[in-house]
């Protein structure tokens, strides 16, 4: 597992340091278990080596390099990184900490940033035209606005004074805490200068002509030990901006996003670079349990599809799997399939979608039962696929049943010695006495945990073993399937 943003060596990124004009440090957010092979395609694609964080890589760049980041596969979000200091140690009172994030706004390599904003979005005019010192008054705290939407489990709830807190707060705190190292979900938009929120006296201490993008600054913070929240960071060092550079505030209609990531003892800014993550790229029409392209590319990149080879996603949902393969392994025949009509009718509405956007794509979809696929044995070099997971898809006693048939199914179709299987799923469990099972025909290659939107998923990876078939398990199966006929005629009889 990559290392917390704190125990990363933040010494390496050298695009950080002002005085490296050509160069600067961009993160590119990833799927938490990933990192490495979203790293790996950064080495192969751009010739960087990147420092790891959990759910993050970081690496130094030409700036005029940018777009070519910007087309990576592995990556969700990019931002370039204007500041990061580690031990950035909060003082004892709320006041204090205020001080401290209103004038953090000091710090940040702004030049660097807007530059590679403006080269990514082009956005016309100086974004810097001037740069006015901080007065030194940091924004009136609004708790009443900031805090209105923490959570009772909220682990910093402890820190914060009870006065400040709404009124559907004050009473039980702590009952329901979470872990100590949390990320605390209470959001974190910037409020300042909102008109009506400002009240007279604060206007008059703070008017100056407001010229350049309008911004917003998002806040994440982690850890418990804060004595404020991210929405009151946001605030204070959205007013430092503000006061510093005059870029208007715009909470929903922004030009430019800064992120303001807190972390225990590290906080690093962060200018956005993508509007909407990349891993939408591939879908119209979305199904209940759609993959992002990102994580799609990463199980593709896992199987390492060779020129010439026949790669298959047998359970493949609304071909997301299929779709972004073909797309980057673009001499692999992909096939997908799924015993779902309407999931086979989205996946044909989601190439189309693609082809119409001038995609070349060499992808198809068909209906069909993974369990008893209409292929001839020994044809796929690889399978890539997001199992049916139990929790939105399925139930794990289906899982148990499914997997078996499907993994002694799928050894059928698979070329023996070097056919492999990249396979994702929730249910741990089922997957890992299946595998037992069919140890004769698959073995096992390793597996990596994954956090899919704080859900924890597994992916396997399986190599298939040189043994033809192994008939002692299809008989188990269809003895197994005899005694599930009956037990249904049983039913049957009873009901009837
Ligand atoms: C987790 S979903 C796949 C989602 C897909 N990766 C996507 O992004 O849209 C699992 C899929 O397996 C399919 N499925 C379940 N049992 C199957 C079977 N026996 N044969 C083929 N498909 C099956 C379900 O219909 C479902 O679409």
């Amino acid at each position: 597992m990559a290392p917390v943003i704190t125990a990363m060596n933040s010494d390496l990124l050298k695009g950080i340091i002002p005085e490296n004009h050509e160069i600067c440090t961009l993160e590119a957010t990833v799927i938490t278990g990933l990192e490495e092979v979203a790293a790996r395609e950064c080495q192969e694609k751009l010739g960087a080596v990147c420092v790891l964080a959990r759910g993050r890589v970081f690496l130094d760049i030409e700036i005029t390099r940018v777009p070519e980041v910007l087309k990576l596969r592995a990556v969700d979000n990019v931002n370039v990184v204007i500041f990061m200091v580690k031990n950035f140690s909060f003082p004892d009172s709320r006041e204090q900490c205020f001080e401290r994030l209103y004038k953090l706004a000091e710090r940040p390599d702004w030049k660097k940033g807007t530059q590679v904003w403006q080269q990514t979005f082009g956005y016309e005019g100086n974004p810097i035209a001037e740069i006015r010192p901080l007065n030194n008054e940091i924004c009136t705290p609004r708790p009443d606005l900031d805090l209105k939407s923490l959570k009772q489990s909220s682990a910093i709830l402890d820190n914060l004074p009870q006065d400040v807190l709404p009124p559907h707060l004050r009473q039980s705190q702590k009952d329901d805490k979470e872990d100590d190292d949390e990320k605390e979900k209470d959001g974190g938009h910037a409020e300042v200068n909102s008109k009506e929120d400002l009240n007279q006296e604060e206007k008059s201490s703070r008017i100056r002509e407001e010229r350049g993008p309008k911004f917003r600054i998002s806040c994440s913070r982690t850890g418990t030990t804060h004595k404020f929240g991210s929405p009151e960071a946001a605030r204070q060092f959205g007013a430092g901006v503000n006061e510093m550079l005059g870029w208007p505030v715009d909470l929903s209609n922004f030009d430019m996003e800064v992120l303001l990531c807190i972390d225990t003892e590290c906080v690093y800014v962060a200018i956005c670079l993508t509007k909407e993550p990349l891993f939408k790229r591939n879908l119209t029409s979305f199904g209940p349990t759609n993959l992002r392209a990102t994580l799609c590319y990463n199980l593709m990149r896992l199987a390492a599809p060779q020129p010439g080879e026949v790669v298959i996603d047998p359970m493949c949902g609304g071909a997301t799997i299929p779709m972004e393969g073909s797309q980057t392994y673009r001499s692999v025949l992909h096939l997908g399939g799924d015993n779902f009509g309407q999931a086979v009718k989205r996946s044909r509405d989601n190439i189309d979608y693609l082809i119409k956007k001038g995609r070349s794509m060499v992808v198809d979809v068909a209906q069909w039962d993974a369990t008893r696929l209409p292929l001839r044995s020994q044809i796929v070099d690889a399978i890539v696929s997001d199992l049916p997971f139990g929790k939105r898809m399925g139930s794990q006693a289906d899982n148990r049943v499914l997997y078996y048939r499907a993994l002694v199914e799928l050894a059928r179709v698979t070329k023996i010695s070097t056919g492999r299987a990249v396979l994702l799923t929730h249910d741990k469990k089922s997957m890992i006495r299946n595998i037992k099972r069919v140890h004769t025909l698959w073995k096992t290659g390793g597996s990596q945990t994954i956090n899919i939107g704080g859900l924890s998923a597994v992916i396997f990876i399986l190599y298939r073993t040189s043994l033809l078939a192994d008939p002692t398990l299809k008989a188990e199966w269809s003895s197994k399937k005899r005694k599930h006929e009956q037990d249904d005629q049983a039913t049957r009889e009873v009901v009837i």
